[in-house]
């Protein structure tokens, strides 16, 4: 089967991706035929976003038993499976994937293990886009009419298999006629917000104003926003959120101006194993990604940099968590668990 996404081209017997270091300027599309080309295109961050790298993933260790033929057996993709477990810390989606397509093959072998692996990497890419829409239903339900939202990184169909998750809330209220527009944070260092957001919103002719992060607190002390609407890369039992690192500054900002709080989320990135954010490894990147802008040095060559990738926002700055099977109001523990359990 094929399957065309923004990001994602699935050819039934290889994969591309678009390369989102190039984005906008250039569109290229990168052929992956194995494990390791998926693990280092995910390291090398050509696809990003939690539940794109989980659908890459998945692909990637169905492309190996495939290569393996009649010698594929899980014990056999062992050291593609930590090849590919080892590209990314945080996304749980890239966990939730590989245990999801390890459980789908128990016991098989052979052609038969690969087709199988194959048809589950198919159906994770698919339901990745269904549940895109169904939360995107939910999340724009929450909004007053007319509201201007603010969204930060990049959520969209280039973060997922399609449509987005906080961009996908933000699509489904502006076809609903119930969006004003969107200020997109330029999302230092890596500029998903102003390289991808910004891109993908004014391609869908939705009115989008790009702001350095830093006009955030600005934008709400002037009443100029009614929502912030984030992803999330992991949410633990409690509800405490990982996502591109500023999510958090941008949490406290609304609180402080009473602003609702929205993330949007599928729930494979749920991660109800750790009861709260403490227990979250947080990626770190070469610190040239913050002495540099697209190449350019800006800073001294030898500064010392801090550069995590992400941050915690804590459970009780959410408004509430938006998934495909619903709402989670004010989340805790016992709300999240439930939701999961599907009460
Ligand atoms: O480093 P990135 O670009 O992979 O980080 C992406 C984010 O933090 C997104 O907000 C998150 O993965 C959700 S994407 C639907």
């Amino acid at each position: 089967m094929v399957i065309n996404s923004a990001a994602i081209r699935w050819h039934g017997d290889f994969l591309e991706l678009l390369d989102q270091r190039a984005l906008p300027a250039e569109t290229l599309w990168l052929p992956v035929r194995n494990s390791q080309e998926a693990a280092q295109a995910i390291r090398d961050m050509v696809v990003r976003g939690a539940p794109a790298i989980g659908i890459t993933a998945a692909y990637g260790l169905a492309l190996e038993a495939a290569l393996q033929e009649s010698n594929a057996s899980l014990d056999n993709l062992a050291d593609a499976i930590a090849t590919l477990a080892a590209s990314r810390p945080t996304a749980v989606n890239l966990f939730w994937a590989l245990e999801r397509l390890q459980t789908t093959g128990q016991s098989l072998q052979g052609a038969e293990l690969a087709d199988t692996l194959l048809r589950d990497a198919e159906a994770i890419h698919r339901e990745d886009i269904a549940a895109n829409h169904a939360l995107g239903e939910f999340g724009a339900a929450l909004l007053p009419d007319s509201a201007t939202v603010y969204t930060h990184c990049n959520t969209g169909a280039l973060a997922t298999g399609g449509h987005g998750t906080a961009l996908g809330i933000i699509r489904t209220a502006w076809q609903q006629k119930r969006l004003q527009g969107v200020y997109a944070g330029e999302t230092r260092p890596w500029l998903q917000g102003s390289r991808l957001t910004s891109w993908e919103l004014s391609n869908d002719g939705i009115p989008v104003t790009l702001v350095a992060d830093s006009t955030a607190g600005q934008l709400m002390a002037q009443g100029k926003i009614q929502a912030v609407i984030v992803g999330a890369d992991r949410i633990t039992a409690n509800g405490d959120t990982a996502n591109k690192i500023g999510t958090y500054n941008l949490a406290v900002l609304a609180r402080h101006h009473g602003i609702p709080f929205i993330v949007a989320a599928p729930v494979s990135t749920l991660d109800p194993a750790l009861p709260d954010g403490s227990h979250i490894v947080i990626e770190e990147r070469d610190g040239n990604e913050v002495r540099q802008i697209q190449g350019k040095t800006v800073a001294p060559s030898d500064v010392p940099v801090y550069n995590p990738a992400f941050d915690v926002t804590p459970g009780e700055l959410i408004t509430a968590i938006v998934t495909e099977r619903g709402v989670i109001q004010a989340p805790n523990t016992d709300k999240v668990l439930a939701h999961l359990r599907g009460q």
